[in-house]
């Protein structure tokens, strides 16, 4: 069903933005939602996105960071558009100033110690998430290594929390995937039990290509961009039958966007 914009006066979704109750899951439920051009695209290809989301649909971002206990992005979108990730939702509208755990996946621990997300560290808590020593850098490395030490210990004196975890088999030395199961296992065992994914390309294909995606939440822009970033890069899909499959739980016009929510 389609509401028209008329309806969205209340800025509140027709239909939950989440389950009513999470399903018992060995992990986080795992929500994934950006805003994108209708021809697919989440940035040109100079990375400029802000914003593709309409100012009405802005608010769905918004909720989903109220509503989830934490909310994750790759060190890709943190250097591109220095984020804070907070929920800015007015007193009214989040009484308890809910903030979700801040996650960044960043395997050689590249979030500069003066990002906004380190900035804000005393308003939300923020993790940030890199690769097991022996899996980053060549022990031979002396001076990388001794870099990437200090680098760690200007985040936590920032007030970061880091952990480590392993990364994927499959990581190339230049662009190391950390393991989505074992980040997972480890949110799950911090109490996390909902997790919302913002991006960027990346990330959102490693949730869609390890299957651990949920909810699917499309901000749709009725906009073309053609060549830019794509929102999901190659999945190794050559038959329909392996595609990732989900079901349309609603779709909203919210302003100009049309946010289309799908669970599997
Ligand atoms: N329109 C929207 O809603 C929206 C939302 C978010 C971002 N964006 C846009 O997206 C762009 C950034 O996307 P991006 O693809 O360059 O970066 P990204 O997905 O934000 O981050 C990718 C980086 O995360 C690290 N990483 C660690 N484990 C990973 C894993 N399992 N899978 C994937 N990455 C992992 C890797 O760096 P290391 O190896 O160094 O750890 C990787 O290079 C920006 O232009 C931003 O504006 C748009």
């Amino acid at each position: 069903m389609v509401y028209q914009s008329t309806d969205l006066e209340t800025r509140k979704p027709k239909s939950s933005l989440l389950p009513s109750k999470l399903p018992a899951l060995n992990r986080p439920y795992v929500v994934l939602s950006w805003a994108q051009s209708a021809d697919g695209q989440i940035a040109t290809r100079t990375g400029d996105s802000k914003y593709l989301s309409s100012p009405e649909s802005l608010q769905v971002q918004q909720i989903l960071r109220r509503d989830c206990d934490a909310v994750l992005v790759g060190v890709g979108t943190v250097l591109a558009d220095d984020p804070r990730l907070l929920c800015r939702l007015s007193p009214a509208e989040n009484p308890e100033n809910r903030q979700p755990l801040r996650v960044v996946l960043d395997a050689r621990f590249q979030t500069p110690s003066d990002s906004s997300l380190c900035k804000t560290s005393g308003e939300g808590p923020v993790l940030i998430i890199g690769a097991m020593k022996q899996n980053d850098l060549s022990p031979d490395d002396k001076a990388a290594q001794q870099d990437k030490e200090k680098r760690i210990r200007n985040l936590m004196a920032a007030g970061v929390s880091i952990a480590r975890t392993v990364i994927e088999q499959d990581s190339l030395p230049s662009r190391l995937k950390l393991s989505l199961h074992a980040v997972l296992d480890l949110l799950s065992h911090r109490g996390i039990r909902s997790l919302f994914v913002e991006g960027g390309s990346a990330v959102i294909t490693s949730f869609l290509k390890n299957n651990v995606a949920d909810r699917v939440i499309l901000d749709l822009s009725p906009r073309f961009i053609g060549q830019g970033i794509p929102a999901v890069r190659d999945l190794g899909v050559l038959a329909l039958t392996e595609s990732r499959r989900f079901h349309t739980i609603s779709a909203e016009t919210w302003g100009e966007n049309v946010v289309w929510v799908m669970e599997k």
